[in-house]
């Protein structure tokens, strides 16, 4: 009876069942995978969504795209990255995700191809099998910093493939794609008609000083038709209030035709609430602060997982330019899943492995470094000391 977008099995895996065993005990454990800024004791202000009552709420103007007033702010917002970017290239969408399947249905048709980075988001996977799209892998190589593999790319590439998926800051390597290299893309892109969709959701959170200055940005890309994806849960903290934003650049002629054609794909939708759209640019504009308060976090937290990891020969912390995450290379007494549920059970402390994200190979642990400053500091003890009384036991 039902469609095969889905996967036929549907049941937890054995860490997430792992977390709802101790959850329901009420057995405490340090949670160093939370990414719901909203739950990770940042302190929004009490009226930080007062706009959302805007009376001009009340009144129902459906509009594609969205409202100008809010595209406006969206486009303004972009300056601050000192991107030029017109109110007529931005669509609104419900967030990110709405944005990917957006775009999947403006380019793709049943069985067409996307390139999705490796290691990159596990909702690749859900996302583009649900719009019955095929996820074809490129490499993300590490060599003291990441970068794009250009011969896994190119061997990737067939004449069924529409888009190539950037994430940039990626989740949860934290790297950015280099302005060389969005380069080479679009010109590798360009002659094949494949696009380019880059997930920037992450770009405000510099882990690195000066990195995102040295960042390619598809806004900037003139090449190839190419989309910037953005959206306010996680450039102000907001993941409840959906709303989330496309940016569109690339060759005129093709930037208009997919316009066109979006507007079709948005009006058929209109995904997009009035208040969130009414409150767009008060919202942008206060929730800076909040921007700041999270920003603060994550740097604190990955200067002080810099600090500890240095005396623990064992583990390394991966380079990371941005985002709210942070890769632990660690030794493999064991496979990675019995390692985190182990950590789970034995030290109290959920991590991600990194074969979630599709590492090529084990052991990685990926921890948050949004989660309060406390219990970081009291979970990546535990996780190290983990492995110091691992390493003494098995030496000779
Ligand atoms: C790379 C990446 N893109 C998008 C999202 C989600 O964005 P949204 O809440 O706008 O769908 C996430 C959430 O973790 C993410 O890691």
């Amino acid at each position: 009876m039902f469609s095969d977008r889905l996967p036929r099995d549907l049941a937890a895996n054995r860490l997430a069942s792992a977390v709802e065993s101790l959850r329901s005990a009420g057995r405490p454990f340090i949670d160093l995978t939370e990414s719901n800024p909203t739950r990770a004791g940042i302190a929004y202000p009490a009226t930080l969504l007062a706009s959302l009552a805007d009376a001009r709420a009340l009144r129902y103007e459906p509009t594609p795209f969205g409202l100008l007033d809010a595209r406006t702010a969206v486009a303004a917002d972009y300056r601050r990255h000192g991107l030029d970017l017109s109110p007529a290239h931005v669509v609104l969408t419900a967030s990110t995700s709405d944005s990917y399947s957006l775009l999947f249905k403006l380019l793709c048709g049943a069985g067409d191809e996307v390139l999705v980075p490796r290691p990159s988001y596990p909702l690749f996977d859900y996302l583009t099998r649900m719009d019955l799209v095929l996820p074809k892998p490129y490499a993300l190589e590490y060599h003291g910093r990441w970068s794009l593999d250009f011969d896994s790319l190119e061997r990737a590439m067939t004449s069924r493939t529409k888009m190539v998926l950037v994430v940039s800051p990626n989740n949860p390597t934290g790297s950015l794609i280099a302005r060389d290299e969005l380069a080479r893309l679009a010109s590798l892109c360009a002659p094949r008609d494949i696009a380019i969709v880059a997930d920037e959701v992450f770009v405000d959170y510099e882990l690195e000083d000066g990195a995102a200055a040295h960042a390619g940005r598809p806004l900037a890309v003139r090449e190839a038709l190419s989309f910037s994806l953005g959206g306010l849960s996680k450039s102000v903290g907001l993941p409840q209030l959906k709303l989330g934003w496309i940016g569109v650049s690339g060759p005129p002629a093709l930037v208009g035709e997919a316009l066109q054609r979006l507007e079709v794909i948005c009006d058929t939708y209109l995904s997009v609430a009035t208040p969130v759209q009414v409150a767009a640019a008060d919202l942008l504009r206060r929730g800076a602060g909040v921007r700041e308060e999270i920003l603060r976090r994550v740097r604190a937290n990955f200067a002080q997982l810099e600090r500890e990891i240095k005396n623990v020969p064992a583990c390394t912390r991966l380079t990371a330019e941005a985002g709210w995450y942070a890769v632990l290379q660690v030794p493999s007494f064991e496979p990675e899943e019995e390692l985190v549920l182990g950590l789970l059970s034995r030290e109290g402390v959920l991590v991600h492995p990194g074969y979630f994200f599709d590492f090529a190979r084990e052991s990685f642990l990926i921890v948050s470094v949004l989660t309060p400053e406390d219990a970081f500091r009291e979970g990546i003890a535990r996780v190290l000391d983990h492995f110091t009384r691992r390493e003494r036991s098995v030496r000779p």
